[in-house]
């Protein structure tokens, strides 16, 4: 029960400048001996954000068995120019044009591991992510949920017309409307603890949009999967994950086209402004 979360302060290292104290968002450092310290008697209250160990100045604050020296190194100033980032948002595009590859795994693992560091509503980090990631894998899953709601109509209410319009689009013409002819898709899954289950997933998948992006990938949000796993929950078996908890899927792979130029959309989103 004692300092359950393994906190320590290098006493050499600190320099006293309480960073740590009022940072902690539940408020749980104090001074103890001169040097901050977990109030123990409120340590269950931590939400593991480690941001005393992310502030501290001088690398003195370790917590969970985590160093400061094996965090990256931060700069005062932003590390993507501001200008960059503008750019690099507006050019981000929807791909629905893939070519056959594979992504390689370790690249893929680097992606989820930079992911990881999205926002969770209270820091709960309870999201399981689902890859994926091999082509065949892909298009064995595609030809199996095509099966299953070719099944499915027998026993259950028909299906939306554009779900039926896919299926024949599959069948007649093998074009494949629903991961649009992508090698991966990624499922992010809200878990049982995750209390803002629907904007994690979304948040999650929009931080790896742009950081395959970076990477040259392409991406596609696939709600196409959604509508059908509504229409067909009982298909949530083919990723392995429960459709009655928040999830939100998107596709990636090597986009097969290049854009040459943003869109314009500054002035899409309408804005009010309060004042006073
Ligand atoms: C939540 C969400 C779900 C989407 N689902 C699909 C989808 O199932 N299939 C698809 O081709 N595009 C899908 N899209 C992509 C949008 O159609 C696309 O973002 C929009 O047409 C604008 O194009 P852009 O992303 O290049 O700016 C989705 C986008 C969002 C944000």
């Amino acid at each position: 029960m004692d300092n359950m979360l393994d906190f320590g302060v290098n006493r050499d290292k600190c320099i006293r400048c309480n960073a740590c104290i009022k940072d902690c968002p539940v408020h749980i450092i104090e001074y103890r001996d001169n040097y901050p310290d977990i109030l123990t008697h409120m340590q269950e209250q931590c939400i593991g954000c480690q941001h005393c160990l992310a502030i501290c100045p001088t690398g003195a604050v370790s917590i969970f068995g985590l160093r400061a020296e094996d965090s990256l190194p931060l700069e005062a100033t932003p590390a993507v120019a501001p200008e960059a980032l503008s750019r690099f948002v507006r050019g981000r595009r929807t791909t629905r044009q893939y070519r056959s590859e594979d992504v390689p795994r370790p690249l893929i693992d680097k992606l989820l591991a930079d992911t990881a560091h999205a926002p969770t509503g209270g820091n709960t980090c309870d999201l399981t992510f689902t890859v994926v990631d091999t082509r065949l894998a892909l298009s064995r899953i595609l030809k199996e949920l095509i099966d299953g709601l070719e099944k499915s109509v027998a026993e259950k209410p028909e299906l939306p017309e554009f779900i039926c319009k896919a299926i024949a689009a599959y069948r007649q013409s093998n074009v494949d409307e629903i991961f649009r002819g992508a090698p991966h898709l990624l499922i992010a899954s809200a878990g049982e603890r995750a209390y803002c289950g629907d904007a994690d997933v979304v948040i999650a998948l929009s931080y790896f949009e742009l950081l395959a992006q970076s990477h040259k990938l392409g991406t596609t949000w696939c709600d196409f999967l959604k509508f059908i796993l509504d229409a067909r929950p009982e298909l949530g078996k083919l990723f392995g994950i429960a459709t009655d908890r928040p999830y939100r899927a998107i596709l990636f792979g090597l986009p097969a086209i290049q854009y040459a130029r943003t869109v314009q959309r500054d002035n899409k989103a309408r804005c009010r402004t309060i004042n006073s």
